[in-house]
C-alpha cells in the first residue's frame, strides 16, 4: 500500500500510486458492501467523530455507515446549529473533542483551509470531508471509482465538468485528481462560474454546452451552490437550465457510450433534466453514492493503519 499520509485533507498531495491503492482497496470494499454480512473489524476498537460544520445529507450518512460497517465507535455532531464565527471556536471544540481521544475526526467545515488548521492542531487522522470550496477528497476518490469502475480505466479519458465550478469544491479535488491520473479535463459553464487563473490548471474551457461536451466520455454536473453565492451569477434559473442544463439534448454532442454524474443534492430541472438524472442507462449517480461508503471505509482503514503504525513507532499503546 503506498498510502502513508496522516490525514486526507486534500486530493493535492497524493501519487497516482496513493490513488491506486486507495481505489483498489475501495473495489473490496463495494464487493462487502454488497453481502449480507457487511462487517469487518478494520476500525475496531477505534473511535470516530464525524463534525459536520455545514449541513450535509449523503456524505455524513455514508462515514457514519462507512466507520460503522467498520466496527469504529461513531459520533455524530452536527454543530451547524452552533456559533462557528470566530476560527477559535472551531480550534476549542477541536481540543475539546481531542481531549476524548478520538482516533478519526471527519470534519466538513464552510471555511476553505479550516479541515488543515484543525489537523495540526488534534493527535489523530483527520478526513477532510469538504471545507468551503476548497476540496473534497472522498468525493472526487468516489467519482474516480465510479469512473474507473464505468469505463474499466481511469485515464486518457475526455471528462466534462459543467455548471458552477467557482463555488465548488467536489470540482477543484476531481480537477486534480482527474489531472493527476492524465485524463483530458473541460470545464463548461458561464464564464461567471468560472473560478479565475483558470489558464494555469491545465484544462480547457467552454462556456458552451454543445461545443464542450464534443466527444466526452463522461458528463460530471455540478449543483448551483447558491448559498455560496454573494450577488446575481445567473440571469435565471430558467435562463440557466436552458443554456447549461444537461437534457437528452445536449448529451448527445458526447460520446454514445458517455456516463453522466452529480455528486448530489439535485437541482432537477436546474442542472440536470430529471429523466436523465434517473435513466439507468447513462446516469450512474447511484453508483456513485454506493461507491462513496466503500471509498471511505478503504480511505479510514489505512489512515487507522497509519495511525497505529505511527502510534507504535512512538511507543503508544494501542
Ligand atoms: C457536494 C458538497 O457538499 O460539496 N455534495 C456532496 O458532498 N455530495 C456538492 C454540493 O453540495 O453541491
Amino acid at each position: 500500500m503506498s498510502f502513508r499520509a496522516r490525514h486526507l485533507l486534500g486530493i493535492e498531495h497524493l501519487t497516482q500510486e496513493d490513488i491506486g491503492s486507495l481505489l483498489d482497496l475501495s473495489d473490496s470494499y463495494v464487493a462487502l458492501n454488497r453481502r449480507d454480512m457487511k462487517h469487518s473489524d478494520a476500525l475496531a476498537g477505534l473511535t470516530q467523530i464525524n463534525m459536520f460544520f455545514e449541513a450535509s445529507t449523503r456524505t455524513q450518512a455514508s462515514f457514519e455507515l462507512a466507520g460503522k460497517r467498520l466496527g469504529a465507535d461513531v459520533m455524530n455532531m452536527g454543530l451547524q446549529a452552533s456559533s462557528i464565527k470566530k476560527g477559535e471556536t472551531l480550534i476549542d471544540t477541536a481540543m475539546t473533542l481531542n481531549a476524548m481521544h478520538p482516533d478519526l475526526l471527519v470534519v466538513r467545515h464552510p471555511h476553505s483551509g479550516a479541515v488543515n488548521l484543525l489537523a495540526e492542531k488534534v493527535n489523530c487522522a483527520v478526513l477532510n470531508a469538504g471545507d468551503g470550496r476548497h476540496e473534497h477528497p472522498t468525493q472526487a476518490l468516489l467519482d474516480a471509482l465510479t469512473i474507473r469502475r464505468a469505463k474499466g480505466r481511469l485515464h486518457r479519458l475526455r471528462i466534462a465538468i459543467c455548471g458552477d465550478i467557482a463555488h465548488s469544491r467536489v470540482a477543484r479535488s476531481n480537477i486534480l485528481l482527474l489531472g493527476k491520473m492524465e485524463n483530458r479535463v473541460r470545464l463548461i459553464g458561464p464564464p461567471t462560474l468560472m473560478p479565475a487563473g483558470i489558464a494555469d490548471w491545465g484544462v480547457e474551457a467552454f462556456d458552451d454546452m454543445a461545443e464542450g461536451l464534443q466527444d466526452v466520455d463522461v458528463v460530471m454536473m455540478l449543483r448551483l451552490q447558491k448559498e455560496r453565492m454573494d450577488g446575481a451569477f445567473i440571469p435565471s434559473e430558467r435562463e440557466y437550465y436552458h443554456r447549461f442544463g444537461l437534457d437528452a439534448d445536449k448529451l448527445r454532442n458526447a460520446a454514445e457510450d458517455a456516463i453522466v454524474m452529480h455528486p448530489g443534492p439535485m437541482n432537477r430541472g436546474v442542472e440536470i433534466d430529471g429523466t436523465l438524472a434517473d435513466d439507468i442507462n447513462r446516469s450512474v449517480i447511484q453508483d456513485q453514492v454506493e461507491m462513496g461508503v466503500a471509498v471511505r471505509m478503504a480511505a479510514m482503514d489505512l489512515l487507522a493503519r497509519n495511525l497505529r503504525a505511527a502510534r507504535q513507532d512512538e511507543g503508544v499503546m494501542v
